[in-house]
């Protein structure tokens, strides 16, 4: 046990870990991005980043995190390489964007469990207004956020880890029954078949940088939260195995979101997936539709039950995302971990406004504000911030992360972490990959999709 505190088991860690990854990066933004991506083809591409590209990574990021017991930035120098606390740095920039727009995100689907217990699926159709109501959804997000920041200052290794022991299990059983159910409706058929039958020819340059995003996003990567997390585990704790659960149980839970959706797009749109690229709003058009159709007091419990345990899985991620700032500055600014957690989550929702509002509420941040061009639509400033942190700095972060542990920390220490706790690790399969993996694979993969996603996004310049 150090001073700091650590997750109080290897079941703790794994819990915490998995509560990260697992959030709205899986159930809203998997789905949507699927949409858009043209189905089966993006997830073929999806889940060979998550597997071959991203689990490296994130052995390499608890690695480093357990090693120092340090936060992102604290972790570069302990290791004697201050030169590079830059990479934590941005790790930090990054985390602080991508909160400021989950946390708008967080308080749609916080103000669907009170539409839900008033029995009201015609929310599906009222999205557009719903969301254009700042006052409305920006005091749910002030909530979500203050949640956030209450479970933050009490530390993470605390109530977080119980009551995910609980509810993401029955997150898990809630899905399968409502996929099930969806599957049952008529046309579902035409949705699996949009889901789960790649069709190559709608695989384009975009689709592949999105899907990389999407995987850094969903597994968070990329931005020092699991070497955040990593410094709070055990060192008897087996990274490699543990690394492969969480990857496996996020992966799980992403293509489980895309089971309930697809078939019931199926359904609604008479099988011709009309609405399947909607993008951002898409489950909160979808679900209700879903929980209507169940109807009565049986659509209110199911409607309810679900959007509650949805943001009580974006609540574990939105806690990992503040606790990437705070571990740097009670750690490196000695400032007391209770008025860190309240002073930064009130500059990130500060930061978050112009998310917030453009959405329909202020003209300027729905369309006016672009100076970029993402194949040539126009961008709101919620999917630019999002475009800008998932898509291009975490895939950075990704390469950065590798290429220091591999090159500058060096492989072969990141082997004597790695097989601590790990008996067999060296010498193994495992071992070899992740050689070749960390040292050559992914900086190579990263930096290039990195430069060729620049160029496309904010430069509109497609080269392949
Ligand atoms: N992985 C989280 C999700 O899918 C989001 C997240 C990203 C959390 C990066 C922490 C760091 O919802």
């Amino acid at each position: 046990m150090s001073a700091r505190g650590n997750f109080s088991s290897k079941m703790g860690f794994i819990l915490a870990a998995a509560g990260s990854a697992v959030g709205l990066g899986n159930i809203w933004g998997f789905p949507y991005e699927v949409g858009q991506g043209g189905g089966a083809a993006f997830v073929v591409v999806y889940l060979i980043f998550c597997f071959i590209l991203c689990y490296p990574v994130m052995v390499t990021e608890i690695a480093i995190g357990r090693k120092t017991q340090k936060n992102a930035v604290g972790a570069f120098n302990d290791l004697g390489l201050k030169k590079w606390n830059f990479i934590g740095k941005l790790g930090i920039f990054s985390g602080v964007l991508i909160l400021s727009f989950y946390n708008v995100i967080a308080g749609w689907a916080f103000g669907y469990i009170f539409e839900m217990v008033a029995g009201n699926f015609a929310i599906a159709d009222q999205f557009g207004t719903y969301i254009k109501d700042v006052v409305k959804v920006g005091s749910y997000g002030l909530v979500f956020m203050g949640v956030t920041a209450y479970v933050v200052s009490k530390g993470v290794s605390g109530g977080i880890e119980k009551a995910a022991r609980i509810l993401m299990p029955t997150l898990i059983i809630m899905m399968l029954i409502v996929a099930g159910y969806a599957m049952t409706l008529p046309n579902a058929m035409d949705g699996l078949k949009f889901y789960l039958i790649p069709d190559f020819s709608k695989l384009t340059a975009s689709v592949v940088y999105n899907a990389m995003g999407q995987a850094f996003f969903s597994l968070s990567l990329g931005m020092g939260a699991l070497i955040t997390y990593g410094s709070y585990v055990n060192k008897s704790d087996n990274i490699v195995a543990s690394a492969a659960l969480i990857t496996l149980t996020d992966v799980g839970i992403a293509l489980l979101a895309g089971l309930m959706i697809f078939p019931l797009i199926g359904f609604m749109s008479g099988g011709t997936m009309e609405g399947a690229a909607r993008g951002p709003g898409l489950i909160f058009v979808t679900l209700p539709q879903i929980f209507g159709t169940i109807g009565g007091g049986l659509g209110i419990m199911t409607g309810t039950l679900f959007f509650v345990l949805l943001c009580f899985a974006a609540l574990t991620s939105t806690v990992s995302l503040l606790e990437v700032p705070i571990a740097y500055v009670v750690d490196e600014w000695k400032i007391k971990r209770t008025r860190a957690a309240w002073m930064v989550a009130l500059t990130i929702f500060i930061i978050g406004i112009p998310s917030l509002i453009g959405n329909g509420y202020s003209e300027f941040f729905s369309t006016a504000f672009t100076t970029y061009k993402d194949g040539g639509k126009d961008t709101d400033f919620l999917s630019f911030v999002a475009a800008l942190a998932n898509d291009t700095i975490l895939p950075l972060g990704g390469f950065l992360i590798s290429f220091f542990a591999a090159h500058i920390w060096k492989k072969h220490n990141l082997d004597e972490e790695l097989a601590q706790g790990a008996p067999n690790y060296k010498g193994s399969f495992v071992q070899k990959y992740l050689n070749f993996a960390i040292g050559y694979f992914a900086p190579i993969v990263l930096a290039i999709v990195f430069i060729l996603t620049v160029l496309f996004k904010f430069f509109g310049i497609q080269i392949l």
